[in-house]
């Protein structure tokens, strides 16, 4: 079965990044994904912010913008599904190209600019699953000319309450100009305080940057803090472009994800879990390709992980992949259940 994906996975590389995407949203649509057979492992079983979760391997925002194949990714063997980012209007986004695959890299640059359908349109979907199994959440972000973004993340949740098990307020894109200016304390405090007011029965989490400085990260924690956020994801994309990147488009705008994303996201991930202790879980994120990359991350404290770039170059049999190792680990290490392994390096 994996292998069928992983062919397939790599066919995908004969188009353009955007086109390929764009096709494998159809496979999965249309059922031309294999889909594998599932054996869950009890020690895999998780909770994050009062949600049950079969395993701690989640699909992260940016895949399924508009919320199309949700149940066909939870099928694959994710653990919960992350659809958006939505955007109270429809988007186009940035002019294209504006996705590249960094093969030599195991990366991707992208700068999509929250090109999605809007808040309507995903309504729409999440109304027409609502009862069906699986945890999931809806990513947020603002319109890029809108006169009041904070507004904007108030808007979306308040639309979809009810119709996602948790939402994340994604302040961290590195593709909507200005965007990031709200992870600083005054806006933040400002972003959080009208968020979590207008907030309903689910979970609410923040994204943040990988790229912070320590002055940065210690009043985002003390504003997660202050405001019960329910879980903080570590993290999002980079524009920092590492020495090490080989591949053509290295120099492309936008955020770098992947391989190279790992080592950055996970120093700032410990950097939260040991400047939180536990007072925020915490989701890490960031270049995960294999079940030793997301065991690290959640040595480094994170209850659970999420990934997408390996998924371009590993295919879909990856997620079972990572379960099947993780399981593996923590039965090496002697840990009965995976909460127990959170921040063991710590
Ligand atoms: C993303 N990511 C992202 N994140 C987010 O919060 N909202 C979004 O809309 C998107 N969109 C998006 C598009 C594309 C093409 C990519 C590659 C990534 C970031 C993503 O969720 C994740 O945080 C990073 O990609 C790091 O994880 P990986 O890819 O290294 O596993």
């Amino acid at each position: 079965m994996s292998d069928l994906g992983k062919l397939g996975t790599k066919a995908l590389h004969a188009f353009p990044p955007e086109l390929a995407h764009t096709l494998s949203l159809k496979a999965l649509k249309s059922g031309l994904v294999p889909v594998p057979t599932i054996v869950p492992d009890p020690i895999l079983q998780t909770s994050l912010a009062g949600l049950g979760l079969p395993n701690p391997v989640g699909l992260a925002a940016g895949y399924d913008k508009n919320g199309e194949v949700i149940d066909p990714l939870l099928k694959l063997g994710f653990g919960f599904v992350e659809c958006g980012a939505v955007t109270p209007r429809p988007q186009a986004g940035n002019p294209k190209p504006r996705v590249f695959r960094l093969s030599q890299d195991e990366a991707v640059i992208n700068r999509m600019g929250f090109n999605n359908a809007g808040l309507v349109a995903l309504k729409e979907r999440l109304s027409s699953r609502l009862g069906k199994p699986g945890v999931v959440g809806v990513n947020l972000g603002a319109n890029k000319d809108s006169t009041d973004r904070t507004e904007d993340y108030v808007t979306s949740l308040t639309a979809l309450d009810g119709l996602a098990d948790f939402f994340t307020i994604n302040i961290s894109s590195p593709n909507t100009p200005g965007l990031r200016a709200l992870q600083s304390k005054e806006a933040l405090d400002d972003l959080l305080a009208r968020v979590m007011a207008a907030k309903g029965a689910a979970p609410v989490f923040l994204k943040v940057a990988p790229d912070l400085k320590d002055e940065d990260l210690a009043d985002i924690a003390a504003s997660a803090v202050e405001n019960k956020i329910d879980a903080l994801i570590v993290s999002n994309t980079t524009i920092e472009r590492p020495e090490s990147l080989k591949s053509a488009d290295r120099a492309e705008a936008g955020g770098l994800s992947g391989r190279p994303l790992f080592d950055a996201s996970t120093s700032v991930l410990r950097a939260f879990a040991k400047t939180l202790n536990g007072a925020v879980p915490l989701i890490g994120v960031g270049g995960i390709e294999n079940a030793e990359t997301a065991y690290a991350k959640i040595r480094a404290g994170a209850s659970v992980v999420q990934l997408y770039s390996a998924l371009v170059y590993e295919g879909p049999g990856l997620i079972s992949r990572i379960n099947q190792g993780l399981a593996l680990c923590l039965k090496t290490d002697g840990f009965s259940k995976l909460g127990d392994a959170v921040g063991a390096d710590l």
